[in-house]
């Protein structure tokens, strides 16, 4: 099935503007271009799983830890993980969260004290940078830099960051892989010398993996676990591929044993459990999910060459990349003279995007925005910030 069967180029206005969920309800402007969810309905195959549930008239306690391999969204998680990227492990190191964020702060809380530095590349997606900082440890920044070789517009220092972490010792690497809000895919290079970095400095890896499955052609996401297995704690969800956000489900995948022991330290209930339907919908998501997926990859990866086109007509002094991966555009304004936050100027135009400074100060004159909607609205959308 292609994108048209789908519909993803047939939104209605009034559906969206209707819609009550914050991406169109908050900001009561006419174009709704920020937070991180697609302008889609859900696939068909969790539609159905969903209402499957609700017809089982069953909406009591799981019972999923009397299951034998884990719960049935556990093992749907590892063989996907097996079956599309060849990573294989032992599903008893898997723990299922409510959120990615949640899983972030639990590891970082128990496994780093005040004080400890956390390598961030920044800019970077504003809750890594609070999780970091609102808990008192350290962000340690390394900068995106400007790099017309790379396939993402963006590169790293890999080098840089390894000196200074001889000089600026840290504890963890927060990775966002692919990484939020420049769409650079980590290369298979870039790992492996991630992952000595790690070796060498003895960091905890943390990789936010939530946007994996939508890494266009060529590009291939990686995952990090493949290169540090013993360091790498992993993060998950169906929510973004999938467009699934409010139903609030994600799963971690622990490597370490050490933390796995600390995370087992911790009451049980401290942190809550995961939700049937969340559940429910990620397992539909990733057993019958894909040919859907395949087919939002096609239709967003012509909207993401479709925004370079409606720049170059609308704002030619925006410089952006179309990214290797999610569908968040990196908007470099500088060249604008619209200030630190371009945000501001755009959304007295009538489009909401998000403020590049949230993301650290290499946001400062850029702006984020989302192009998960219809080829209509989105050339509507730049037309209103080109007014
Ligand atoms: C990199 C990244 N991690 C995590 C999240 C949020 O995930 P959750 O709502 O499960 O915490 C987002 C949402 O946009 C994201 O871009």
């Amino acid at each position: 099935m292609t994108s048209a069967d789908f519909g993803f180029d047939s939104l209605s206005l009034d559906w969206l503007r209707a819609k009550p969920g914050a991406k169109w309800h908050r900001h009561g402007v006419p174009w709704a271009a920020w937070v991180a969810d697609m302008d889609f309905p859900p696939p068909p195959c969790v539609d159905e799983a969903l209402r499957a549930v609700l017809d089982g008239g069953d909406l009591g306690y799981p019972d999923w830890k009397h299951i034998t391999g884990g719960s049935p969204a556990s093992v749907a998680f590892a063989e996907r993980c097996a079956s599309r990227y060849g990573w294989t492990f032992d599903a008893e190191h898997l723990r299922e969260l409510n959120d990615v964020v949640q899983g972030i702060q639990m590891v970082l809380h128990l496994c780093t004290s005040p004080g400890d530095g956390v390598v961030v590349h920044t800019p970077a997606y504003p809750p890594f940078l609070h999780s970091v900082e609102d808990n008192a440890r350290r962000v340690v920044r390394v900068p995106a830099l400007a790099s017309a070789e790379s396939p993402s517009g963006w590169r790293f220092d890999h080098d840089a960051l390894d000196q200074r972490l001889s000089a600026e010792p840290a504890k963890v690497l927060l990775l966002c892989h692919p990484h939020n809000p420049t769409g650079h895919v980590f290369s298979e290079a870039e790992l492996r010398q991630l992952a000595d970095i790690a070796e060498r400095h003895d960091l905890l890896v943390i990789s936010d993996e939530i946007h994996a499955d939508l890494t266009y052609s060529p590009a291939a996401h990686r995952p990090m676990a493949l290169f540090a297995p013993e360091r790498t704690v992993t993060i998950h969800a169906a929510s973004k591929a999938f467009n699934l956000a409010g139903l609030r489900y994600a799963i971690m995948h622990v490597g370490p044993r050490w933390v796995r022991e600390r995370l087992a330290s911790v009451p049980d209930h401290l942190f809550g459990a995961a939700n049937l339907m969340g559940a429910a919908a990620a397992v539909a998501a990733w057993r019958s999910g894909d040919e859907w997926l395949r087919a939002v990859v096609a239709h967003l990866d012509g909207q993401r060459n479709f925004l370079a086109d409606l720049l170059a007509m609308y704002l030619p002094d925006v410089v952006y990349t179309p990214p290797m991966a999610t569908y968040l555009g990196w908007l470099d304004c500088r060249h604008m003279g619209m200030g630190d936050d371009p945000s501001e100027v755009f959304a007295q135009r009538g489009v909401r995007l998000s403020e590049g400074p949230n993301f650290g100060p290499e946001g400062h004159g850029f702006a984020r925005l989302n192009f998960a909607t219809s080829t209509e609205v989105l050339r509507a959308t730049v037309q209103a910030m080109a007014t």
